[in-house]
């Protein structure tokens, strides 16, 4: 297609504007103009681990601990992480949501898996704000389900004044009658991806929070199920969405429940409430059109609001500037189809265009994609796309009511979801998938260059 002809409809916004200044450090491995370097250690290992209070199960995760710790840095800091492997199999980890450069994607694309006994360093700018995630993306069925993941806390200039923050990470695993996480399962579990039944919140089953009455808490949300679906709601109670994958939104918007595809983020305001109340966080059904769709409502965890303590929580009415990508009509210079069709070896086999971890087409730096997604199946897909931020311009041809930056979308059965996106200065080998496990490990995939 003609791709001058779409820059006339392009708030040609250059990545410093429309993202946060990645150009302020070109050289991706130097702090920002007063940035710090953080350096973590992590060790990545089995160890046992009560996701069922005196039920131990063998688990793996960072550090001991499922999630593995959160890590926190500013706009601008370098994140130096060293990485050792103490499992029994190669292992990497992909900083989901980031825009760092390729060769720090932790995919085995750009990287050999580090064996057992072996380590590697990660190390990259935060060019961005927002509530990331890091997890193993090597046999992750396994890998990921097991625990090895935690969340990653990016702040910057000019942040929401909130009284608390807490990073809930959303999971659930599948325990077997004694207590331990079951192996990969077969048919079933292939085409829809596990949900397991025993729903966690930063590694617990169904902890009970305390928070403080009168107060405005901001909750960093993650969904790190390998399929579950979470349609979050405080029992009926409204909060306001004020970030998403990207950070923070132009605007909170108030709602509630909201949607978290596996792998999606929100950032929430939430309260004030009343000394003495009780609040659930659950999940509503949802038919994500798979046997093992939630039908019902499912807690994740109750909230105990405790004494009064005083407020100096503000939440602006405007959070930030974001600039459409795209106004007006638009041709799409590519289509992404998501697919499925019957395999004698695994039951199905998940296609992208076609073909089990689809080759594409290689995009230039600076030039505006608009990528139209459509799910060809009758179930659910979250769509993934590494190392840069997208705008869905429209779902089935409706614009979103609001803008915001992404990394992951639901593409609903039979549907298109168009997203825009420009690839900045990172040449390199990227990827895209579906973020249900299993789909991404049985082919729904695709990879290509930036160049
Ligand atoms: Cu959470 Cu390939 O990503
Ligand atoms: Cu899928």
């Amino acid at each position: 297609s003609d791709h001058s002809h779409h820059h006339h409809h392009v708030h040609h916004a250059p990545a410093a504007d429309a993202l946060g200044a990645y150009t302020m450090a070109h050289d991706a491995a130097q702090p920002a103009p007063g940035g710090r370097v953080v350096m973590v250690a992590l060790e990545a290992s089995e160890f046992d681990w009560e996701f069922v209070a005196g039920r131990p199960a063998r688990a793996w995760g960072y550090d001991g601990q499922v999630p593995g710790p959160v890590l926190e840095a500013n706009v601008g800091d370098v994140l130096e992480v060293r990485l050792t492997n103490r499992l029994a199999e190669p292992t990497t980890i992909h900083w989901h949501g980031l825009r760092l450069p390729a060769p720090m994607d932790g995919t085995d694309m750009v990287q050999h898996p580090v064996a057992p006994g072996e380590t590697f360093t990660y190390r990259f700018m935060l060019p961005d704000a927002g509530t990331f995630w890091y997890h193993s993306h090597t046999n992750e069925r396994v890998q990921m389900e097991r625990g090895l993941y935690g969340a990653l806390v990016v702040r910057g200039p000019g942040e929401p004044r909130v009284d608390a923050e807490r990073v809930l990470v959303l999971d659930d695993v599948a325990l077997d009658r004694k207590g331990q996480i079951k192996p990969p399962g077969w048919w079933i579990e292939q085409h829809d991806g596990r949900q397991g039944s025993t729903r966690l919140v930063n590694g617990l089953q169904e902890p009970v929070l305390a928070m403080a009455a009168g107060q405005i808490e901001r909750w960093r949300i993650v969904n790190a199920a390998s399929a579950r679906y979470v349609r979050l709601s405080l029992g009926g109670r409204p909060f306001a969405l004020i970030g998403s994958d990207g950070g923070l939104l132009a605007a909170p918007v108030t709602m509630t429940e909201v949607l978290l595809a596996p792998s999606d983020r929100v950032e929430l305001a939430v309260g004030p409430f009343a000394e003495g109340e009780t609040l659930r966080i659950e999940s509503l059904a949802y038919d994500r059109k798979s046997t093992n769709s939630q039908r019902k409502a499912e807690p994740f965890a109750t909230v105990r609001v405790g004494a009064a303590k005083p407020s100096v929580a503000e939440i602006p009415s405007k959070l930030r500037d974001i600039e459409p990508l795209v106004t007006g009509s638009i041709t799409p210079n590519r289509e992404v189809h998501l697919g499925a069709r019957m395999s004698f070896r695994h039951g199905v086999d998940f296609l992208v265009n076609q073909e089990q971890h689809h080759r594409d087409q290689p995009v230039r730096v600076g030039e505006l994609q608009v990528w139209d997604i459509v799910n060809d199946t009758l179930m659910d897909h979250p769509f993934h796309l590494h190392g840069f931020f997208f705008q869905v311009v429209s779902v089935n041809g409706e614009p979103p009511t609001f803008l915001s930056w992404e990394d992951t979308v639901n593409v609903p059965p039979k549907s298109t979801v168009r997203i825009a996106w420009v690839p900045d200065d990172r040449p390199g080998e990227w990827m895209y998938h579906c973020h249900i496990v299993e789909h991404h490990a049985n082919g729904m995939m695709g990879h290509f260059a930036v160049v």
